[in-house]
């Protein structure tokens, strides 16, 4: 893998990611084995985890709904659709459903402001919600 980069800590996001969805979740030692093979600290490599909303560093559920309430989606109702997603799952930001299948959270900009408000479902993304779409996804995920 470092052979990809031009220097080893060019290699921490990708790599956080690929250890993410191997575990589910940054661990503490999986954090320190991360800092140890870039060579950076464990203070590096958290700095970096708490700057990007993908990654994560406890075990949440199988699907993780990502609201965007940044600006673009807010003036488009975001801030509703986040609250029809909390009263839908029955858990508030950050929480998971007690079956494991679900996570929610509210995030910044997720880049999608074109088509807001969106979310973000584990690596795909869901526009111009409406609480008939934002039910939908749902369902589809609840039946894969
Ligand atoms: S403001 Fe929501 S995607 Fe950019």
């Amino acid at each position: 893998m470092f052979t990809h980069y031009p220097i080893k800590r060019s290699v921490l996001v990708p790599m956080l990611l690929y250890v993410q969805d191997e575990l589910g979740y940054l661990s503490d030692e999986a954090i320190a084995e991360i800092a140890r093979r870039v060579d950076t600290t464990e203070l590096e490599v958290r700095n970096v985890i708490s700057y990007y909303s993908m990654l994560r560093t406890r075990p949440i559920g199988k699907y993780n709904l990502q609201v965007c309430t940044n600006i673009s989606c807010m003036l488009r109702g975001a801030e509703e659709v986040f609250d029809h997603c909390r009263k839908k799952l029955g858990i508030g930001h950050k929480g998971t459903t007690a079956d494991g299948q679900f996570s929610l959270e509210e995030v910044e900009c997720i880049g999608a402001c074109s088509w807001a408000p969106a979310m973000q479902v584990n690596y795909e993304f869901h526009e111009q919600l409406t609480d008939e779409k934002v039910d939908q996804v749902i369902e589809k995920y609840r039946n894969l």
